[in-house]
């Protein structure tokens, strides 16, 4: 697998973050080794964040993520997890402890579709994306936020004692149909993420969705590599242009940095418009 979709050079994220709004900060994005994950940890890190690269294959990818990381003067290693397995998601916390000494900022990226007409969806298909995009956030999220509160505030580096930034979709609110499995678990997510933002915001931790609309990575290549699939997708898009990875990356150094500091509990929509129903921008 390449990292060829829409990803600028570590250097040039660099020279974008001169400011680096994260330092002294330490990151956690799953599902970090392509597409939307990818572009957040490589902006994370840029914006001046030590951060861990998860992932479950590919670990090529993820080291090379990690090793373009720390040539360009930023600290990033690779964990393998399946955040599924709260094994798994335990052991990749111990060692990121032990690398970066804590956690500031989580990302619960870690997501797939496994797609099927409603009749035919297999207990599998079902179980699968709600134990990876729900089960796995929960995992992840308890054990930062069991951190947070262990550790305690550190005014000097973020007015929060933690920021947990879930990754969830458009189809928070978008029904989908052949994919009730996905748009299920991004429903699910919402909840999540607003219960949890609601009983920590008391303990200084932030905790927000962003909510991507079609961005151009591997989860949904087909829906935009030929002209004819573009053109169909772009009808649902208002500001007619395909998401890119780094649309998302600059989001999640907002929430995660103190420019966000009194947004907890909301979701941002990084969509071109797409949850304004562009059905109805003539008729209705
Ligand atoms: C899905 C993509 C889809 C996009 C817009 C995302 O959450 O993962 O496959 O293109 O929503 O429908």
């Amino acid at each position: 697998m390449t990292t060829t979709f829409a990803q600028p050079s570590q250097q040039d994220l660099v020279a974008h973050y001169t400011h680096q709004p994260l330092t002294g900060q330490a990151a956690l994005v799953t599902g970090a080794n392509s597409g939307i994950g990818e572009s957040v940890a490589r902006h994370l890190a840029a914006a001046g964040a030590a951060t861990v690269i998860n992932y479950v294959t590919n670990p090529d990818v993820a080291e090379k993520i990690a090793d373009e990381i720390n040539q360009t003067g930023g600290r990033a290693i690779a964990i393998a997890a399946d955040v599924s397995k709260e094994d798994q998601v335990q052991a990749m916390f111990s060692k990121m402890f032990e690398a970066f000494g804590t956690i500031d900022i989580l990302v619960n990226n870690a997501g797939l579709q496994k797609d099927s007409a409603f009749q035919n969806m297999t207990i599998d298909q079902w179980n699968f994306v709600l134990g990876i995009n729900v089960t796995g956030q929960f995992l992840c999220a308890r054990e930062a936020v069991r951190e947070f509160l262990r550790r305690g505030p550190k005014p000097e580096i973020s007015s929060a004692t933690g920021k947990i930034i879930c990754m969830s979709s458009v189809h928070e609110v978008i029904p989908w149909g052949g994919h009730a499995n996905y748009a299920s678990s991004k429903g699910g997510v919402m909840l999540l993420m607003k219960s949890m933002a609601q009983e920590l915001a008391p303990h200084k931790i932030r905790v927000n969705s962003i909510g991507p609309g079609a961005i151009k990575t591997p989860i949904n290549t087909s829906a935009w590599d030929t002209p004819e699939a573009e053109a169909k997708l772009r009808t649902l898009i208002p500001y007619d242009r395909v998401g890119e990875p780094k649309d998302i990356g600059r989001a999640a150094v907002f929430l995660a940095s103190d420019d966000s500091d009194y947004i907890t509990g909301t979701t941002l929509f990084v969509d071109g418009g797409m949850t304004l129903y562009p059905g109805f921008a003539t008729g209705g």
